[in-house]
């Protein structure tokens, strides 16, 4: 690769390749970088309720029309720039291969992770990139290392499946025992908080807990903060889920009040698929094990082995992060509760249909859920869904494992537009009538 092939000249014109200087080839093409749609004055809450900015946010994203698109929880799609510098991306690593990989990838993923350590709130020696929210949970859940057999640790009935089985999982690891939780439903902001402090005072020996910020279920946000706060009065640590709370919610890593979190940045940051994080305050890495034998240098990036990874995913998260910033979370967020409030709203008369949905703000996220009354069974709610696409061509999931039953779940996102949540309203509307 020369300086004088055109192609290269234009990445680097664009900042696609930013490893010896980034702050001198970021300023050379500040006025080249892809932005959003400039965001009309006003409070979040005023934005959220201008229909045409968001119009123009759709445009930056390509989103499927052979359904109304209302499972944006599975993870977040790439805009339009994203999907451009990935592309690139991905053909600059596939151009120069090893020679690539070894002298322009490294600083240029370095860079990626201090900007990411920037956006998180964190130190950059605090976070390690994963591959997503799963490869950081197990790690942090399974090396955890202040365990000792008679422990108890302890999950609940909102959290990840994946997670719940890696927890348990600790029972044969680790000789703990496992204990699990069921959120009340419904749900009220001190219901969950007593939920968690019932448990810390029934199990005197529990060391450990999986908190899950925004759960996949139903979407409620557990209030981690106060939860955090009273389990280390106990001596207890959290390990936070947040694998749909960061870049979906106005809030940053430190705001959890936990020492260990897995976070995802292929949902609601809109990063190619395959970039996650693993955070462990910093004093608390030696908590961790090191990964599977790799040498202890006190180093979070010894807490992960992943192998040779998707360079070109890593290289378009700066990207992604500029663009999210660029709209700002605080109006994402208002955003994204208008749209959950704008379907809940038209659909709370009917008395066949269950709401797995707060009213409490400090509750709600963009994911909301359904069930028909007395229908918590799993096959029910799968022929519920599929209700909703063949007759209605709504995309929605069912989703099993809340104590109270299964549901159906719903979510938006920040291209989706207000008559898109109403075609969810209108077909509840029809099939609960
Ligand atoms: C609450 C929660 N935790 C963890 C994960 C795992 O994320 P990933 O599959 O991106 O690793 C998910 C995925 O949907 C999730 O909803």
């Amino acid at each position: 690769m020369s300086a004088a092939d055109p192609q290269r000249r234009t990445w680097l014109k664009a900042g696609a390749l930013l490893p010896l200087a980034p702050s001198v080839a970021l300023a050379a093409s500040a006025s080249t970088l892809p932005a959003m749609p400039a965001r009309p004055a006003g409070t979040p809450q005023e934005v959220a309720a201008d229909e045409s900015y968001w119009r123009q946010i759709a445009a930056q994203y390509d989103i499927t029309n052979e359904v109304t698109m209302l499972d944006n929880a599975f993870w977040g799609s790439m805009s339009r720039p994203v999907l451009a510098a990935y592309e690139r991306h991905v053909a600059e690593v596939n151009r120069g291969n090893s020679y690539y990989g070894r002298t322009t990838f490294p600083p240029a993923y370095h860079a990626a992770r201090r900007r990411a350590a920037q956006s998180l709130g964190v130190a950059e020696d605090e976070i390690v990139f994963t591959r997503g929210a799963t490869e950081a949970l197990q790690i942090l859940i399974s090396g955890y290392n202040q365990l000792k057999p008679g422990d108890v640790v302890l999950c609940a009935d909102i959290d990840y499946d994946n997670m719940i089985t890696t927890l348990h999982w600790l029972k044969q690891r680790r000789g703990v025992e496992v204990v699990s939780i069921a959120m009340p439903e419904p749900a009220t902001y001190q219901a969950v908080i007593d939920c968690y402090a019932q448990a810390m005072a029934r199990y005197p020996k529990l060391k450990m807990m999986l908190l899950t910020h925004v759960n996949h279920r139903n979407g409620m946000v557990l209030p981690v903060a106060e939860i955090s706060r009273m389990a280390r009065e106990r001596g207890i640590d959290a390990i936070v889920d947040t694998a749909h709370g960061f870049g979906q919610l106005d809030m940053r890593i430190p705001d959890l009040q936990a020492d260990f979190a897995g976070i995802n940045l292929h949902k609601w940051i809109g990063a190619p698929i395959g970039v996650g994080a693993i955070y462990i305050r910093r004093g608390r890495v030696q908590d961790i094990d090191p990964y599977m034998g790799e040498k202890d240098r006190g180093d979070i990036r010894t807490r992960v082995h992943t192998g040779t990874i998707n360079f070109a995913a890593y290289l378009a998260l700066p990207l992604a992060l500029d663009l999210h910033e660029q709209i700002g979370v605080a109006y994402k967020q208002a955003r994204l509760a208008r749209l959950r409030k704008r379907w809940l709203d038209a659909v709370r008369d009917l008395p066949r249909l269950e709401l797995l949905a707060s009213d409490d703000p400090r509750l709600s996220s963009a994911i909301a859920s359904f069930r028909l009354r007395g229908r918590g069974a799993m096959a029910d709610n799968v022929v519920l869904a599929r209700r909703l696409l063949k007759e209605h061509g709504v995309f929605t999931v069912e989703r099993d494992g809340l104590a109270a039953g299964a549901c159906v779940r719903a979510t938006p996102s920040i291209f989706t537009m207000e008559a898109e949540v109403d075609r969810l309203s209108a077909a509840l509307r029809s099939v609960a009538a």
